[in-house]
Formats: structure tokens, sequence, C-alpha cells
């Protein structure tokens, strides 16, 4: 990042015949132009001259580091060059055979049977890993309580057994992803050596289906070339995973799988339950080879799966329209998406029509009153269950009221005619309703003292859902499990 790569820097400018013209030439015209007297008004950094070659590794086997180097050209009064003089990087050659003697060992051993301290007496010296310095020769005298320093160690001496980094001038740097040693430049999470995220996207949602029944539910389609994919969620359900042959990788058939590391889909999945609290984690790296759907295998409410990778910007648009054919959107109705750039717009086509966008609303957003726990809770606790069509919606003084045609009706406590009124508190109440939509609500009767007000009332933060087959048997599953 911001070094000179090779190529940069070394034609400054064009000139009229579309032939570029060399460094040298530019730097002979501004040596003249100084000639000229303005030379004491020179300012800024020189000019550096362009990368020498790399020179060749040094080591004969295994890792080892090459450099090569550049000059600094500079007149009177300006600055020395911005940047690095020399370059390192990793050079890998075929692994040492087994029996090598390591490249610090034959560094220290260059001493032995000489006299090296002063004196006339000779040691056998062999490294000592326990010095300050691991880019120091430190060398044990063998047979002797003390080791001495022989100065830095050569240029591509590993910094110490067992640990990545190479000594560069004395110091121990590790290669960036770009081979350069001490760059820092890192993959980005999209795979990219130093990049910025942006060629891919983040996704991050919650699925917070309740489900009607125990067993297996969709989650997510993680599709294919994902990467830096983590799922977690607090409860004893289960994840499940399937490779895209439509086998189990974890947690299939109803048998729950041990903790531990899965190969699936050209990656590793890292699988944890905790021993402590029901908690359970999915990692993995990626990128997937493959689509892996991932699933959660439901023996209690679901209080949330939370889920998210990242996804090559190309996928996003199919991954988009496969959640929503397949209706996963609709039980998922907030998803979050962060993205870090703006988002390439999705191909408009391809988003079946929904209802139009609505009118940018005043109200606060509503808290989310999804899930089972929530449905089972309202139905039971409320006089009235039905379905309705909002026909109409006023706000008056510090209250809203729907006017609602009721279509048909699974719990009441006194009969409901056709056209009813319901009451919600506030003029934003919450869950909001949208008028020409069909709902199926919970409302309470209020009576009051005096008994000249007799309404329906739609609680804050109460039961009202857009009416679907699946809400119709969910609530019908809910009238069995109310406490009689
Ligand atoms: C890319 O995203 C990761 C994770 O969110 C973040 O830590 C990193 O700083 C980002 N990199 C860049 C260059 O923005
Ligand atoms: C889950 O998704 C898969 C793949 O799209 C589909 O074949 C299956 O029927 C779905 N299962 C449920 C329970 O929706």
């Amino acid at each position: 990042m911001g070094k000179l790569r090779p190529g940069e820097g070394e034609w400054l400018g064009s000139s009229h015949t579309g032939r570029p013209f060399p460094l040298w030439s530019f730097l002979l015209l501004l040596g003249s132009l100084l000639s000229c007297g303005l030379g004491s008004s020179a300012q800024g950094p020189g000019e550096w001259t362009l990368w020498g070659s790399w020179t060749r590794c040094s080591s004969s086997c295994g890792q080892g580091v090459s450099v090569r180097s550049r000059h600094c050209i500079r007149f009177p009064g300006e600055e020395p060059c911005w940047g690095d003089s020399h370059e390192y990087r990793l050079c890998q050659l075929p692994d040492c055979p087994p029996r090598a003697v390591p490249f610090r060992d034959l560094q220290c051993a260059l001493y032995n049977g000489r006299p090296v301290l002063g004196t006339q007496k000779t040691y056998q010296w062999v490294p000592f890993h326990g010095a300050p310095n691991q880019c120091d020769l430190n060398c044990l005298a063998e047979g002797h309580a003390f080791y001495h320093s022989f100065g830095r160690v050569l240029d591509g001496t590993p910094c110490s057994p067992g640990v990545e980094g190479l000594c560069v001038a004395g110091r121990c740097l590790s290669a960036g992803c770009d081979g350069l040693l001490g760059s820092g430049t890192r993959e980005d999470q999209c795979g990219r050596c130093g990049g910025a995220n942006d060629s891919c996207l983040f996704v991050q949602r919650v699925f917070r289906d309740a489900g009607a029944f125990a067993g297996y539910w969709n989650v997510t389609l993680i599709p294919e070339g994902a990467r830096h994919l983590r799922v977690t969620h607090r409860s004893r359900n289960h994840l499940a995973l399937l490779g895209s042959d439509g086998r189990y990788v974890l947690n299939g058939n109803w048998a729950v799988s041990p903790s531990g590391t899965y190969e699936a889909a050209g990656t590793r999945v890292v699988y944890t339950r905790a021993a402590a609290g029901p908690e359970e984690t999915l990692h993995a790296t990626g990128p997937t080879s493959q689509d892996l759907l991932l699933q959660v295998l439901l023996q209690e409410p679901n209080p949330g799966v939370e889920f998210e990778f990242w996804l090559p910007r190309e996928r996003y648009g199919p991954f988009q329209e496969q959640t929503q054919a397949l209706g996963w959107s609709l039980r998922q109705p907030q998803p979050r998406e962060v993205e870090p750039q703006p988002p390439e717009p999705p191909a408009p086509a391809a988003i079946p029509p929904r209802t139009p966008a609505p009118a940018p609303d005043p109200c606060a957003p509503c808290p989310d009153t999804r899930g089972r726990a929530h449905r089972l809770l309202q139905y039971c606790s409320s006089d009235f269950v039905f379905r309705a069509r909002v026909l109409g919606r006023r706000r008056q003084a510090q209250e809203t009221r729907y006017e609602v045609r009721v279509q048909q009706v699974y719990k009441n406590r006194s009969p409901l005619q056709t056209r009813e009124y319901v009451w919600a508190p506030g003029l934003c109440p919450c869950p909001p309703l949208t008028p020409h939509h069909e709902y199926l609500l919970a409302a309470r009767r209020l009576v009051s003292p005096d008994g000249t007000q007799d309404r329906l009332l739609l609680p804050h933060s109460g039961y009202a859902r857009p009416w679907s087959p699946a809400e119709d048997s969910r609530v019908r599953l809910a009238a069995r499990h109310c406490p009689v």
C-alpha cells in the first residue's frame, strides 16, 4: 500500500508522440530548470530509481528471503525519498532434507574451534534461544554456562523454531498475503489480498420463525463462495447442515453429532455445543465450494438463530431471489443486511412484486412480536381471535380506530358482528394495521365501568399478523395449547 511497484513511477508521462519518456529525461529536464535559478525553491522529496531485481533466495531449501533495492535520487534541497529502499519477500524452496543442519546452527558452528572472545580458548557453539533478541546470533558454548551474541543472524533465518517469521536486518518479520515480509497486508473478508471488503457483501440475519411443529426447519441457503460463516443460537434446538447432495453434515436424522470439526463444501466447519447452558455455534472460514443448507431442529420455541456470512457480489442477487422464491423471506420479515458498500441494485425484474413501498412513516418501529411463545400467550389471554380485513383507519384523540370486516372466528367469548371497530391505543399503534389488508387478530373486550362503552381492544404489542394459510395453521395449533 502506497509502495511503488515495479512499473509504477517508471514513466512520469508521455510525450506528444505517445512514446513514454523515462525518468532520467525528466530529471535532466528538471536539472536544466534548476540550473536556471529555480534550485533554491526546490521542495519535496527526491525520486526513487526503479527497483533492482530480486536476489536469489537466501536459503537453499525451505523458506528464505530474497531482497531487492532502489536508490533515492535527490537534488540539493530535496528531502529524502519516502518509503523503503529495500523490499524483502518470502521465497519458498522445496522442503529441506530431514537431517539438514538448520540455518542458525550453521551460523553458530562457523565459530567452532576459533578463538573468538579475545583469548585463545575455543568452543563449540550451538544456538541459544533464551536471549532477548531472537534475531541476534545468540550461541551457547557447549559444556559451558554462557552464551555469546555474535551480532545479527543472516537475513532469512527463522526467528525461532516453530514460529512463523524470518529475521530481516535484525528484525523478526512475517509475510503479508502479498509475500512481502513486514508489509502487514492481509486478505480481506472477500479473500482478496489487501482488498477493502468491497468485492463481497455481508449477510447478517436472524431467523425467528417459531415453528408450529418440532422438526427440521430451513433457516437459510448458504451459497457456494460464502466466507466467514458464523451461526449461533441459545436454545435446546440443534443446528443442522446439509450438503448439496442432500446429505447431512451434522445433526441429521434426529441424531445429535458431537462438537468438533466437520469437512463440508471444501471447508472445515467447526461445530460447538456449550457444555454449560444451551448454546450452539458453527464457524467456517470458507470459501465454500458448493451450496449448503442450514436448518434448525426444533424441540422448543425458537428464540432466534443468528447467522452471517460474506458473499461474492455476483452471488448476492441469485441468493436473494432464491430465498424469496422459497418464501423464506416471509418468515424472516426483518432481514438485517449490513452492506459495507452500497450494493449493486439487485436486478429489479427478479424480485416478485410486493406491496408498494409505503410512504415514509412518522411512527417509530414497533417492538418485535413474532414467535410462538408470543402467539400462544396472546391467543390464550384474548377474548377474541379472528381473521379480518381492515376497511379503514381513523386516528382520533389518543387512539386509533380500525373498521374491520370479520371473516372467520377462531375464538370468541361473545358474538362478533360482521363489521366491528377495533381500537388500539395511541396514534402509532403496534403492531400497525394497513387498510385493505387481512390479518389474524387477537383482541380483548373492554367494557367501561359504567357499561356505556363496550369495545374490542388490540393491546399494545398484541397479536396481529398478516393472514396466510401458515399463520392459520399456527393459530389452530396454539388453540390446543391454552390452559383450560
Ligand atoms: C473488513 O471487514 C472486517 C470485518 O468486519 C474488518 O475487521 C476489516 O477492518 C475490514 N477491512 C477493511 C479494509 O475495511
Ligand atoms: C428446505 O429447503 C429444501 C431446499 O430448497 C427443500 O427441498 C425442502 O423442501 C425445504 N424444507 C422445508 C421443511 O421447507
